[in-house]
């Protein structure tokens, strides 16, 4: 597939389904007629989930993993392949994030970061490509970060973890193009989900916070990005801009970063 607009019958698993973005995907797609994997940890979250769009008629399974455990993954893709034949979307969404100095953050915590956000969607890609690829159809997507496109201080690990996907998601993309799959990854700003813990809200900069946009819109937007097939969007749009002063201008793009990032928190209690 090139693009996609009629999810009915879509045989779609979701990472990080239990919450935020994943769960409102989720129902977005429940009510466009999609089938659903329901992947996260929590496995109550997504049984009240799996009730929700079976109320409305529509079929989920629930099926809980550690995106970071490879063993899980194998395990989760097997149950998922063995109950619908065929998965034909994967939605890569499973992620955290933080703000602190890279200076004070624990290694294993980054370690960890890298796992999660990176080499979960890198497992999940991995394992359900070829069925795609035998089947010429099947459609990959990856949830990125304005933060994988522009790092800022304070966000060091969550920076480099998001870059690493937008990198694997545009080669990737290009590669199987040829062979029926699309793929694409949507770099959104900041959406209020619990994604924010207390800890991070309190050192974001203002400039961050000011923007913070309502999940539902990006959930819109994402629909949009499929029906057009498009590879490569930011939402909203204005950061985008910023790609193209850092490529042009770095040095003045690195002060401005600074300027209104750094220099606005720097002074918070670490
Ligand atoms: N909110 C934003 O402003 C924003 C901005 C840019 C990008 N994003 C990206 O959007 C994605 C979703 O974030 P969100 O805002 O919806 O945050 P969220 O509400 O905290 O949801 C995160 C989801 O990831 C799952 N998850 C985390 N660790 C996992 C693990 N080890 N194994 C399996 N699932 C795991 C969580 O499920 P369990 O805890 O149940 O495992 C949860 O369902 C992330 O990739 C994030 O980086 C968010």
């Amino acid at each position: 597939m090139d693009r996609i607009s009629d999810f009915k019958g879509v045989r779609t698993l979701v990472t990080g389904a239990s919450s935020g973005i994943g769960l409102l995907l989720c129902r977005k797609l429940a009510e466009k007629g999609a089938r659903l994997v329901l992947v996260a940890r929590r496995e109550a979250e997504l049984e009240a989930l799996r009730a929700e769009v079976a109320a409305i008629g529509v079929e989920a399974i629930v099926l809980p993993c550690d995106v970071r455990e490879l063993a899980q993954v194998q395990q989760c893709v097997s149950r998922a392949l063995a109950h619908y034949g065929n998965i034909d979307m994967l939605i890569n969404n499973a992620g955290y994030g933080g703000h602190r100095p890279f200076i004070d953050w624990p290694l294993e915590d980054m370690e960890n970061m890298i796992r999660v956000n990176y080499l979960g969607s890198l497992y999940f890609t991995k394992l359900l490509l070829p069925q795609m690829v035998a089947m010429k159809n099947g459609c990959i997507v990856f949830i990125g970060s304005v933060a994988g496109k522009l790092s800022t201080p304070d966000e060091s690990a969550y920076c480099a973890s998001k870059h690493a996907l937008a990198g694997l998601a545009d080669a990737l993309g290009i590669e199987v193009e040829d062979d029926g799959v699309y793929v694409t990854i949507i770099h959104p700003g900041a959406f209020d989900t619990p994604f924010f813990q207390e800890r991070d809200r309190a050192r974001m900069p203002p400039v961050a916070k000011a923007g913070m946009g309502e999940p539902q819109a990006l959930v819109e937007h994402i629909f949009k990005t499929l029906a057009r097939g498009r590879h490569d969007t930011t939402y909203p749009a204005g950061p985008a801009s910023g790609y193209v002063v850092r490529a042009l201008a770095p040095e003045f793009m690195r002060r401005q970063v600074k300027k209104v990032t750094f220099d606005k928190i720097k002074h918070l209690a670490r």
